[in-house]
């Protein structure tokens, strides 16, 4: 058995890097809850407006990239949270994913150590994995991964891979219901059939929280999937339900699929890429034999989905006395 972490009941700071999106600003709050003092780094104080008129938030904005600001920005952190991530990259070789995932990863470890900051939770994702990932995607977070299990005891640090992740401002179930609202209900959908375990945000915040407060092992990865397993298509019919949108689902092959992501990754924001299609060709799902896991995750995505994708009632005419 591993030793377990020292509890750490209220720490004084707690800096976030990448905690100005979706599963920041919820992990954000349960924090803010429990009391403690948050410091948020961000490239732009324009990501961060939800998060200003927090009171026991401080933005640290900057080059996040640069040894100076992550020294300046995380001196005095009893504890720094990684979510920096990204789904697509700029360009198609893999180098945007590198630099959002090993290099950032890198500096800030370098940070870390130089400052004796002495823990860091790290945002991964499940089929992580830097020699056999499927993807530019996974192979980066998976050598991520590399850099932190090499770290030296001085560091305690806690590695989540969570499967795919709803909430009221997801990019999963917003996504497919926008587009399902843009085609009439009729969805051309690549591999359909893949298999994931949804997680909700609120339960991703909660296994944070629980390893911050001594509830992980040491020097640890963890995997956080919901209570289901689901396919690529049963969520497209879940969020169609919870929306009240038409749902015609048109399953293709995946020669075809493969071809419509290398066209629509050449479209503004890059809606679909031959790197997001790759990463579908794993199913994620948490893995039995791996034995550990925080929770329970009991949320279930047809139950939440409808309080954020259900269509609002109209304002009555007139105001009810
Ligand atoms: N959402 C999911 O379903 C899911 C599933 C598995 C794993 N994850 C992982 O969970 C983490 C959080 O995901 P999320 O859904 O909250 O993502 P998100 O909403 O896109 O937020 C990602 C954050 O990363 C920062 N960021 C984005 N691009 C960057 C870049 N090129 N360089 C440096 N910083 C950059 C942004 O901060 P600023 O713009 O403020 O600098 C942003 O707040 C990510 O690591 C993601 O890979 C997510």
């Amino acid at each position: 058995m591993s030793a377990a972490i020292p509890t750490i009941e209220r720490p004084r700071t707690i800096c976030i890097a990448g905690g100005t999106g979706f599963v920041g600003q919820a992990l954000i709050s349960h924090l803010m809850r429990a009391g403690h003092a948050l410091r948020v780094l961000t490239r732009a104080s324009s990501h961060a407006i939800d998060l200003r008129p927090l009171p026991s938030v401080e933005l640290a904005v900057g080059d996040v990239y640069s040894a100076e600001f992550l020294r300046r920005s995380i001196d005095g952190c009893d504890v720094v949270i990684n979510l920096v991530g990204i789904l697509n990259e700029r360009g198609f070789g893999g180098a945007g994913f590198r630099r959002a995932h090993v290099e950032f990863t890198a500096a800030l470890l370098r940070a870390l150590v130089q400052l004796r900051v002495p823990r860091l939770l790290q945002m991964s994702a499940l089929n992580a994995d830097a020699e056999r990932g499927a993807s530019h995607y996974l192979r980066s977070k998976g050598a991520a991964e590399q850099l932190i299990r090499a770290t030296g005891p001085a560091l305690d640090w806690t590695i989540f891979r969570p499967s795919v992740i709803f909430g009221p401002a997801d990019s999963l179930t917003n996504r497919f219901a926008q587009l399902l609202r843009l085609t009439a209900g009729r969805l051309p959908l690549a591999r359909a059939a893949a298999r994931f375990a949804p997680i909700y945000v609120g339960d991703v915040a909660a296994a944070f929280i629980q390893a911050l407060h001594g509830g992980a092992s040491s020097r640890k990865c963890y995997e956080l999937c919901g209570p289901e397993v689901l396919t690529l298509e049963q969520i497209v019919r879940i969020t169609a339900s919870a929306a009240h949108l038409p749902c015609h689902i048109y399953r293709l092959p995946d020669a075809v699929a493969r071809l419509q992501a290398s066209i629509m990754q050449l479209l503004p924001g890059k809606p679909f890429s031959v790197d997001n299609y790759r990463s579908l060709l794993t199913d994620s799902v948490c893995h039995d034999d791996d034995g550990l896991r925080l929770g329970p995750a009991r949320a279930r995505l047809s139950v939440l989905a409808p309080l954020w994708l259900a269509p609002k009632s109209p304002a009555p005419a007139h105001p009810v006395p």
